[in-house]
């Protein structure tokens, strides 16, 4: 017996180390669109976009409304409002031809959302001429229309968010959810609002209609500062990173270049915020310590419009975006802008972020690889993405770097793979110690359930026993030592 519960010891120490002595195993795969950038649409594929409004329908397909696209005729950036499909699966595009007459607007920077195989959503955005929209469309997928929705009273009256661009959005299961953004006089905006796919209504969230102060007058400190371009991630909880909270002044020049890195955490059914960590007053660069190597003296830089996910153990990743690499110089006094490729995690039970991935130095190119040694994706901003089951993201396009390290509108689609990472990290994240304890409470009860078992057996039939005993449960048969 005690034999056995040594052997059992080892194998448990072995499971609780194995996954300490692995290095991040973080897979990127190039799943098409070109190395350079400046690719025009075709009937095969949209070419190169940014700022459209992409979503994922949880199963195989994703959806792309509109966007910048490259005219390869006047050699200039072209708003479009066409809607193309994405199989996941096979990675090609095909253009969807509503039969309506009504469609919205070409525009850039519209939040997205839907059901799968109903109906997709989208609301706001700019235009060609940069005017900012408040109008919210369905696209009906079984007939293939758009029609605008006819919301019932005004912005003023609070029925529907008023106008804007660079909105923040979380698509969940059941709503579509959008923070902040910039108006028609690029004041940055703090508001949230959320859109029932179902009932197909807006509604502002009550701590929103209350900010800056509650009904007793007092102020409400957790709030998240008016902003545009906050990257957002979701899984349960919302949670909102940085963005660009410059005041305009009346003559709409930026008074102060401000982007933030500060973390917010939003509890849907609590409606409350709740501040995780960083700043909101001043742009900082990033702190990114040593390569994989979590520490509460890293934190990234200040940025706006990269792109977030929430992995199975329910930390944070980030990826990309405008904003400050680990260099001083890269916050200007203007602005901070630099294009970034740096990939982060957030991991809760440390309180803690990773440098996980790409440059540490902003305006890198792109390495487009047969494989995921050899493959990164360049610097960029403006991009699309989608996730697929937490653990797979996928990013497409933007403004950005190309193979050469040339600047243009970018085509290519990437997959960033953490899910080895994830499941056999080096470090015991809180699903990982649940795990393993619910795996030893099950081989307890495994041990348990066989000795009994085993006791009572032998009880009954001394012929049974030996028939027994030799065969299926020879593992257990010095347990009868003890009678
Ligand atoms: C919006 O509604 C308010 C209150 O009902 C009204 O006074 C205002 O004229 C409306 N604005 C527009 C643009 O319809
Ligand atoms: C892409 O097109 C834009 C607009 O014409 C231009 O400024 C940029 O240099 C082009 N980039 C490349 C890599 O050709």
């Amino acid at each position: 017996m005690i034999y056995k519960m040594n052997n059992m010891k080892l194998l448990i120490t072995i499971a609780i180390l194995t996954p300490s002595i692995q290095t991040a195993d973080i897979d990127i795969v190039w799943h098409g669109g070109e190395k350079t950038a400046n690719v025009s649409t075709t009937e095969m594929s949209p070419g190169s976009r940014a700022e459209g409004g992409l979503w994922f329908d949880d199963n195989s397909k994703s959806y792309l409304f509109g966007g910048w696209s490259y005219n390869s005729v006047s050699k200039e950036f072209t708003l479009t409002n066409d809607l193309w499909v994405l199989d996941v699966n096979t990675f090609h595009w095909s253009i969807l031809k509503p039969v309506s007459k009504n469609k919205p607007s070409s525009r850039h920077s519209p939040s997205i959302c839907g059901i799968p195989s109903r109906m997709i959503v989208i609301f706001g955005g700019i235009d060609q001429d940069g005017n900012k929209l408040d109008d919210t469309w369905i696209y009906n997928l079984v007939d293939n229309s758009w029609e605008e929705l006819t919301l019932s009273g005004n912005s003023s009256t609070s029925s529907h968010p008023p106008e804007r661009g660079h909105q923040s959005s979380w698509c969940t299961s059941t709503k579509l959810i959008i923070f902040g953004g910039r108006n028609a006089e690029h004041k940055a905006l703090h508001d949230m609002w959320s859109f029932s796919l179902v009932n197909q209504k807006w509604s502002e969230m009550e701590s929103s209609k209350k900010y800056p102060s509650n009904s007793f007058g007092q102020t409400i400190v957790s709030y998240p500062k008016p902003r545009s371009g906050a990257t957002t991630f979701h899984q349960g909880s919302l949670y909102l990173f940085g963005g660009d909270t410059a005041v305009i002044d009346s003559g709409e020049t930026y008074v102060d270049g401000k982007y933030a890195n500060d973390l917010w955490s939003y509890d849907i059914g609590k409606d409350s915020w709740t501040k995780i960590g960083g700043n909101d007053n001043v742009c900082h660069h990033g702190s990114y310590g040593h390569f994989q190597v979590a520490s509460k003296d890293n934190w990234p830089g200040c940025r706006v419009k990269a792109t977030g996910w929430v992995d199975t153990n329910g930390n944070l990743w980030m990826f990309g975006g405008d904003g400050s690499d680990s260099t001083a110089e890269s916050v200007t006094v203007f602005k901070p802008g630099r294009l970034l490729n740096d990939l982060w995690r957030y991991e809760f039970v440390f309180k803690m972020w990773s440098w996980m991935g790409g440059n540490k130095y902003g305006n890198t190119g792109g390495k487009y690889g047969e494989s995921s040694s050899e493959s990164y994706p360049g610097s960029r901003t403006g991009f699309m993405s989608f996730n697929r089951y937490h653990n797979f993201h996928h990013i497409f396009g933007g403004f950005g770097h190309d193979t050469n390290g040339k600047d243009g509108l970018l085509s290519d689609l990437w997959e960033i793979d953490v899910h080895k990472e994830v499941v056999y990290g080096k470090y015991p994240t809180t699903s990982n110690v649940f795990m393993i304890i619910f795996g030893l409470c099950g081989l307890i009860l495994l041990i348990v359930a066989l000795s009994l078992y085993n006791r009572k057996f032998f009880r009954g039939s001394e012929k049974e026993k030996d028939k027994k005993s030799d065969t299926e449960y020879c593992m257990l048969t010095n347990i009868d030592d003890e009678d």
